[in-house]
């Protein structure tokens, strides 16, 4: 049976008309999005931690101040999709609630560590990278809110990828021992930024619907084989090289072919046995208690603030 409000929404869809927060829009397709975009937003916030690790270690002034307003930016990031998920009727406190409960996932990226100055930038060059590739197509994804976040954000992540590949640049200039830290870093970085695009297609049971929801607009696969291209270019230019010895040029797809991905350790991960998901979540769970004091203060705050509104609108006395 087809309501005239799915009618609605499917034509909606098909037009490329946003839908919005008050618009009638399948249940599941909403359960999509809160699941989509709370893992996102719990990614941002997960994702300041391995980074936060090398502010007080920044080589310069001026590194630590970049890197700092990276890390803030990642806030940001979080806090715009903390709000655009709430649109959708679910709470902060929910999702956050289910990030701590290891009910919802995050990035598994950021479930590796950071061993040396040299990661900072690979992980601005490859993971902020990869997630350009991912949160472009977002920008036009069907749900308004969602849609108009990634626009913001995608600004500031291509500046967190530039600063990424200055730092590795300045690094490939160095000296040996520089040099050296920097190709490690790639190395270590490279196949879990892969991994970041998901299972391959055929493995990926959303997928379909996502397309079809115009949440998503393209695969898993493409958004991974478009990412393989640009670094293959951008590695050169650092003289560096990919920890793939089946990476090659291929004239029929106009594509670079490359190795197979440990979908193991993908799931492993994923699982919550990488090397830092314990205490990734822990620190989560700590920053969340002891931030209780600011979240109510800000509450008490805000109620003080209208009622002190809503007396000057009607006139009424404030008791002195
Ligand atoms: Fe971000
Ligand atoms: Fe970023």
């Amino acid at each position: 049976m087809h309501s005239s409000e799915q009618e609605l929404f499917n034509h909606k869809i098909d037009q490329e008309v946003r839908i919005e927060p008050k618009d009638w829009m399948p249940e599941d397709y909403r359960r999509m999005l809160i699941r989509q975009m709370s893992q996102h937003a719990h990614s941002e916030i997960v994702g300041m931690l391995p980074e936060g690790n090398w502010i007080t270690r920044a080589p310069s002034l001026r590194r630590k101040a970049t890197l700092i307003a990276k890390v803030q930016d990642e806030a940001g990031h979080g806090l715009y999709l903390y709000s655009a998920t709430e649109t959708l009727g679910i709470t902060r406190d929910e999702t956050i609630e289910q990030l701590h409960a290891g009910k919802a996932k995050y990035s598994s990226i950021f479930n590796y560590p950071t061993l040396s100055w040299a990661d900072i930038g690979a992980i601005g060059w490859l993971v902020d990278g990869a997630a350009i590739m991912n949160q472009v197509p977002l920008c036009r994804a069907s749900y308004g809110p969602y849609a108009r976040a990634m626009i913001r954000i995608c600004k500031e992540e291509s500046f967190h990828q530039r600063q990424g590949f200055e730092i590795l640049l300045t690094l490939s200039r160095g000296s040996q021992a520089q040099k050296e830290m920097c190709q490690d870093a790639i190395n270590r970085w490279w196949w879990p930024s892969l991994m970041m695009f998901g299972p391959n297609d055929d493995a990926s049971p959303n997928s379909q619907r996502s397309m079809q929801w115009k949440i998503k607009r393209f695969t898993n696969d493409e958004l991974r084989q478009k990412f393989v291209d640009v670094c293959v270019d951008q590695v050169k230019i650092l003289g560096m090289g990919l920890p793939d010895k089946d990476l090659k040029w291929n004239a029929e797809t106009g594509h670079y072919d490359f190795g197979e991905i440990n979908w193991e350790e993908f799931y492993e991960v994923l699982k919550g046995n990488g090397p830092c998901n314990h205490e990734r979540l822990e620190a989560r769970k700590k920053a969340h208690a002891e931030g209780r004091w600011v979240r109510e203060a800000a509450a008490a705050h805000s109620m003080k603030k209208n009622n002190l509104n809503t007396r000057e609108i009607y006139g009424t006395q404030s008791a002195k």
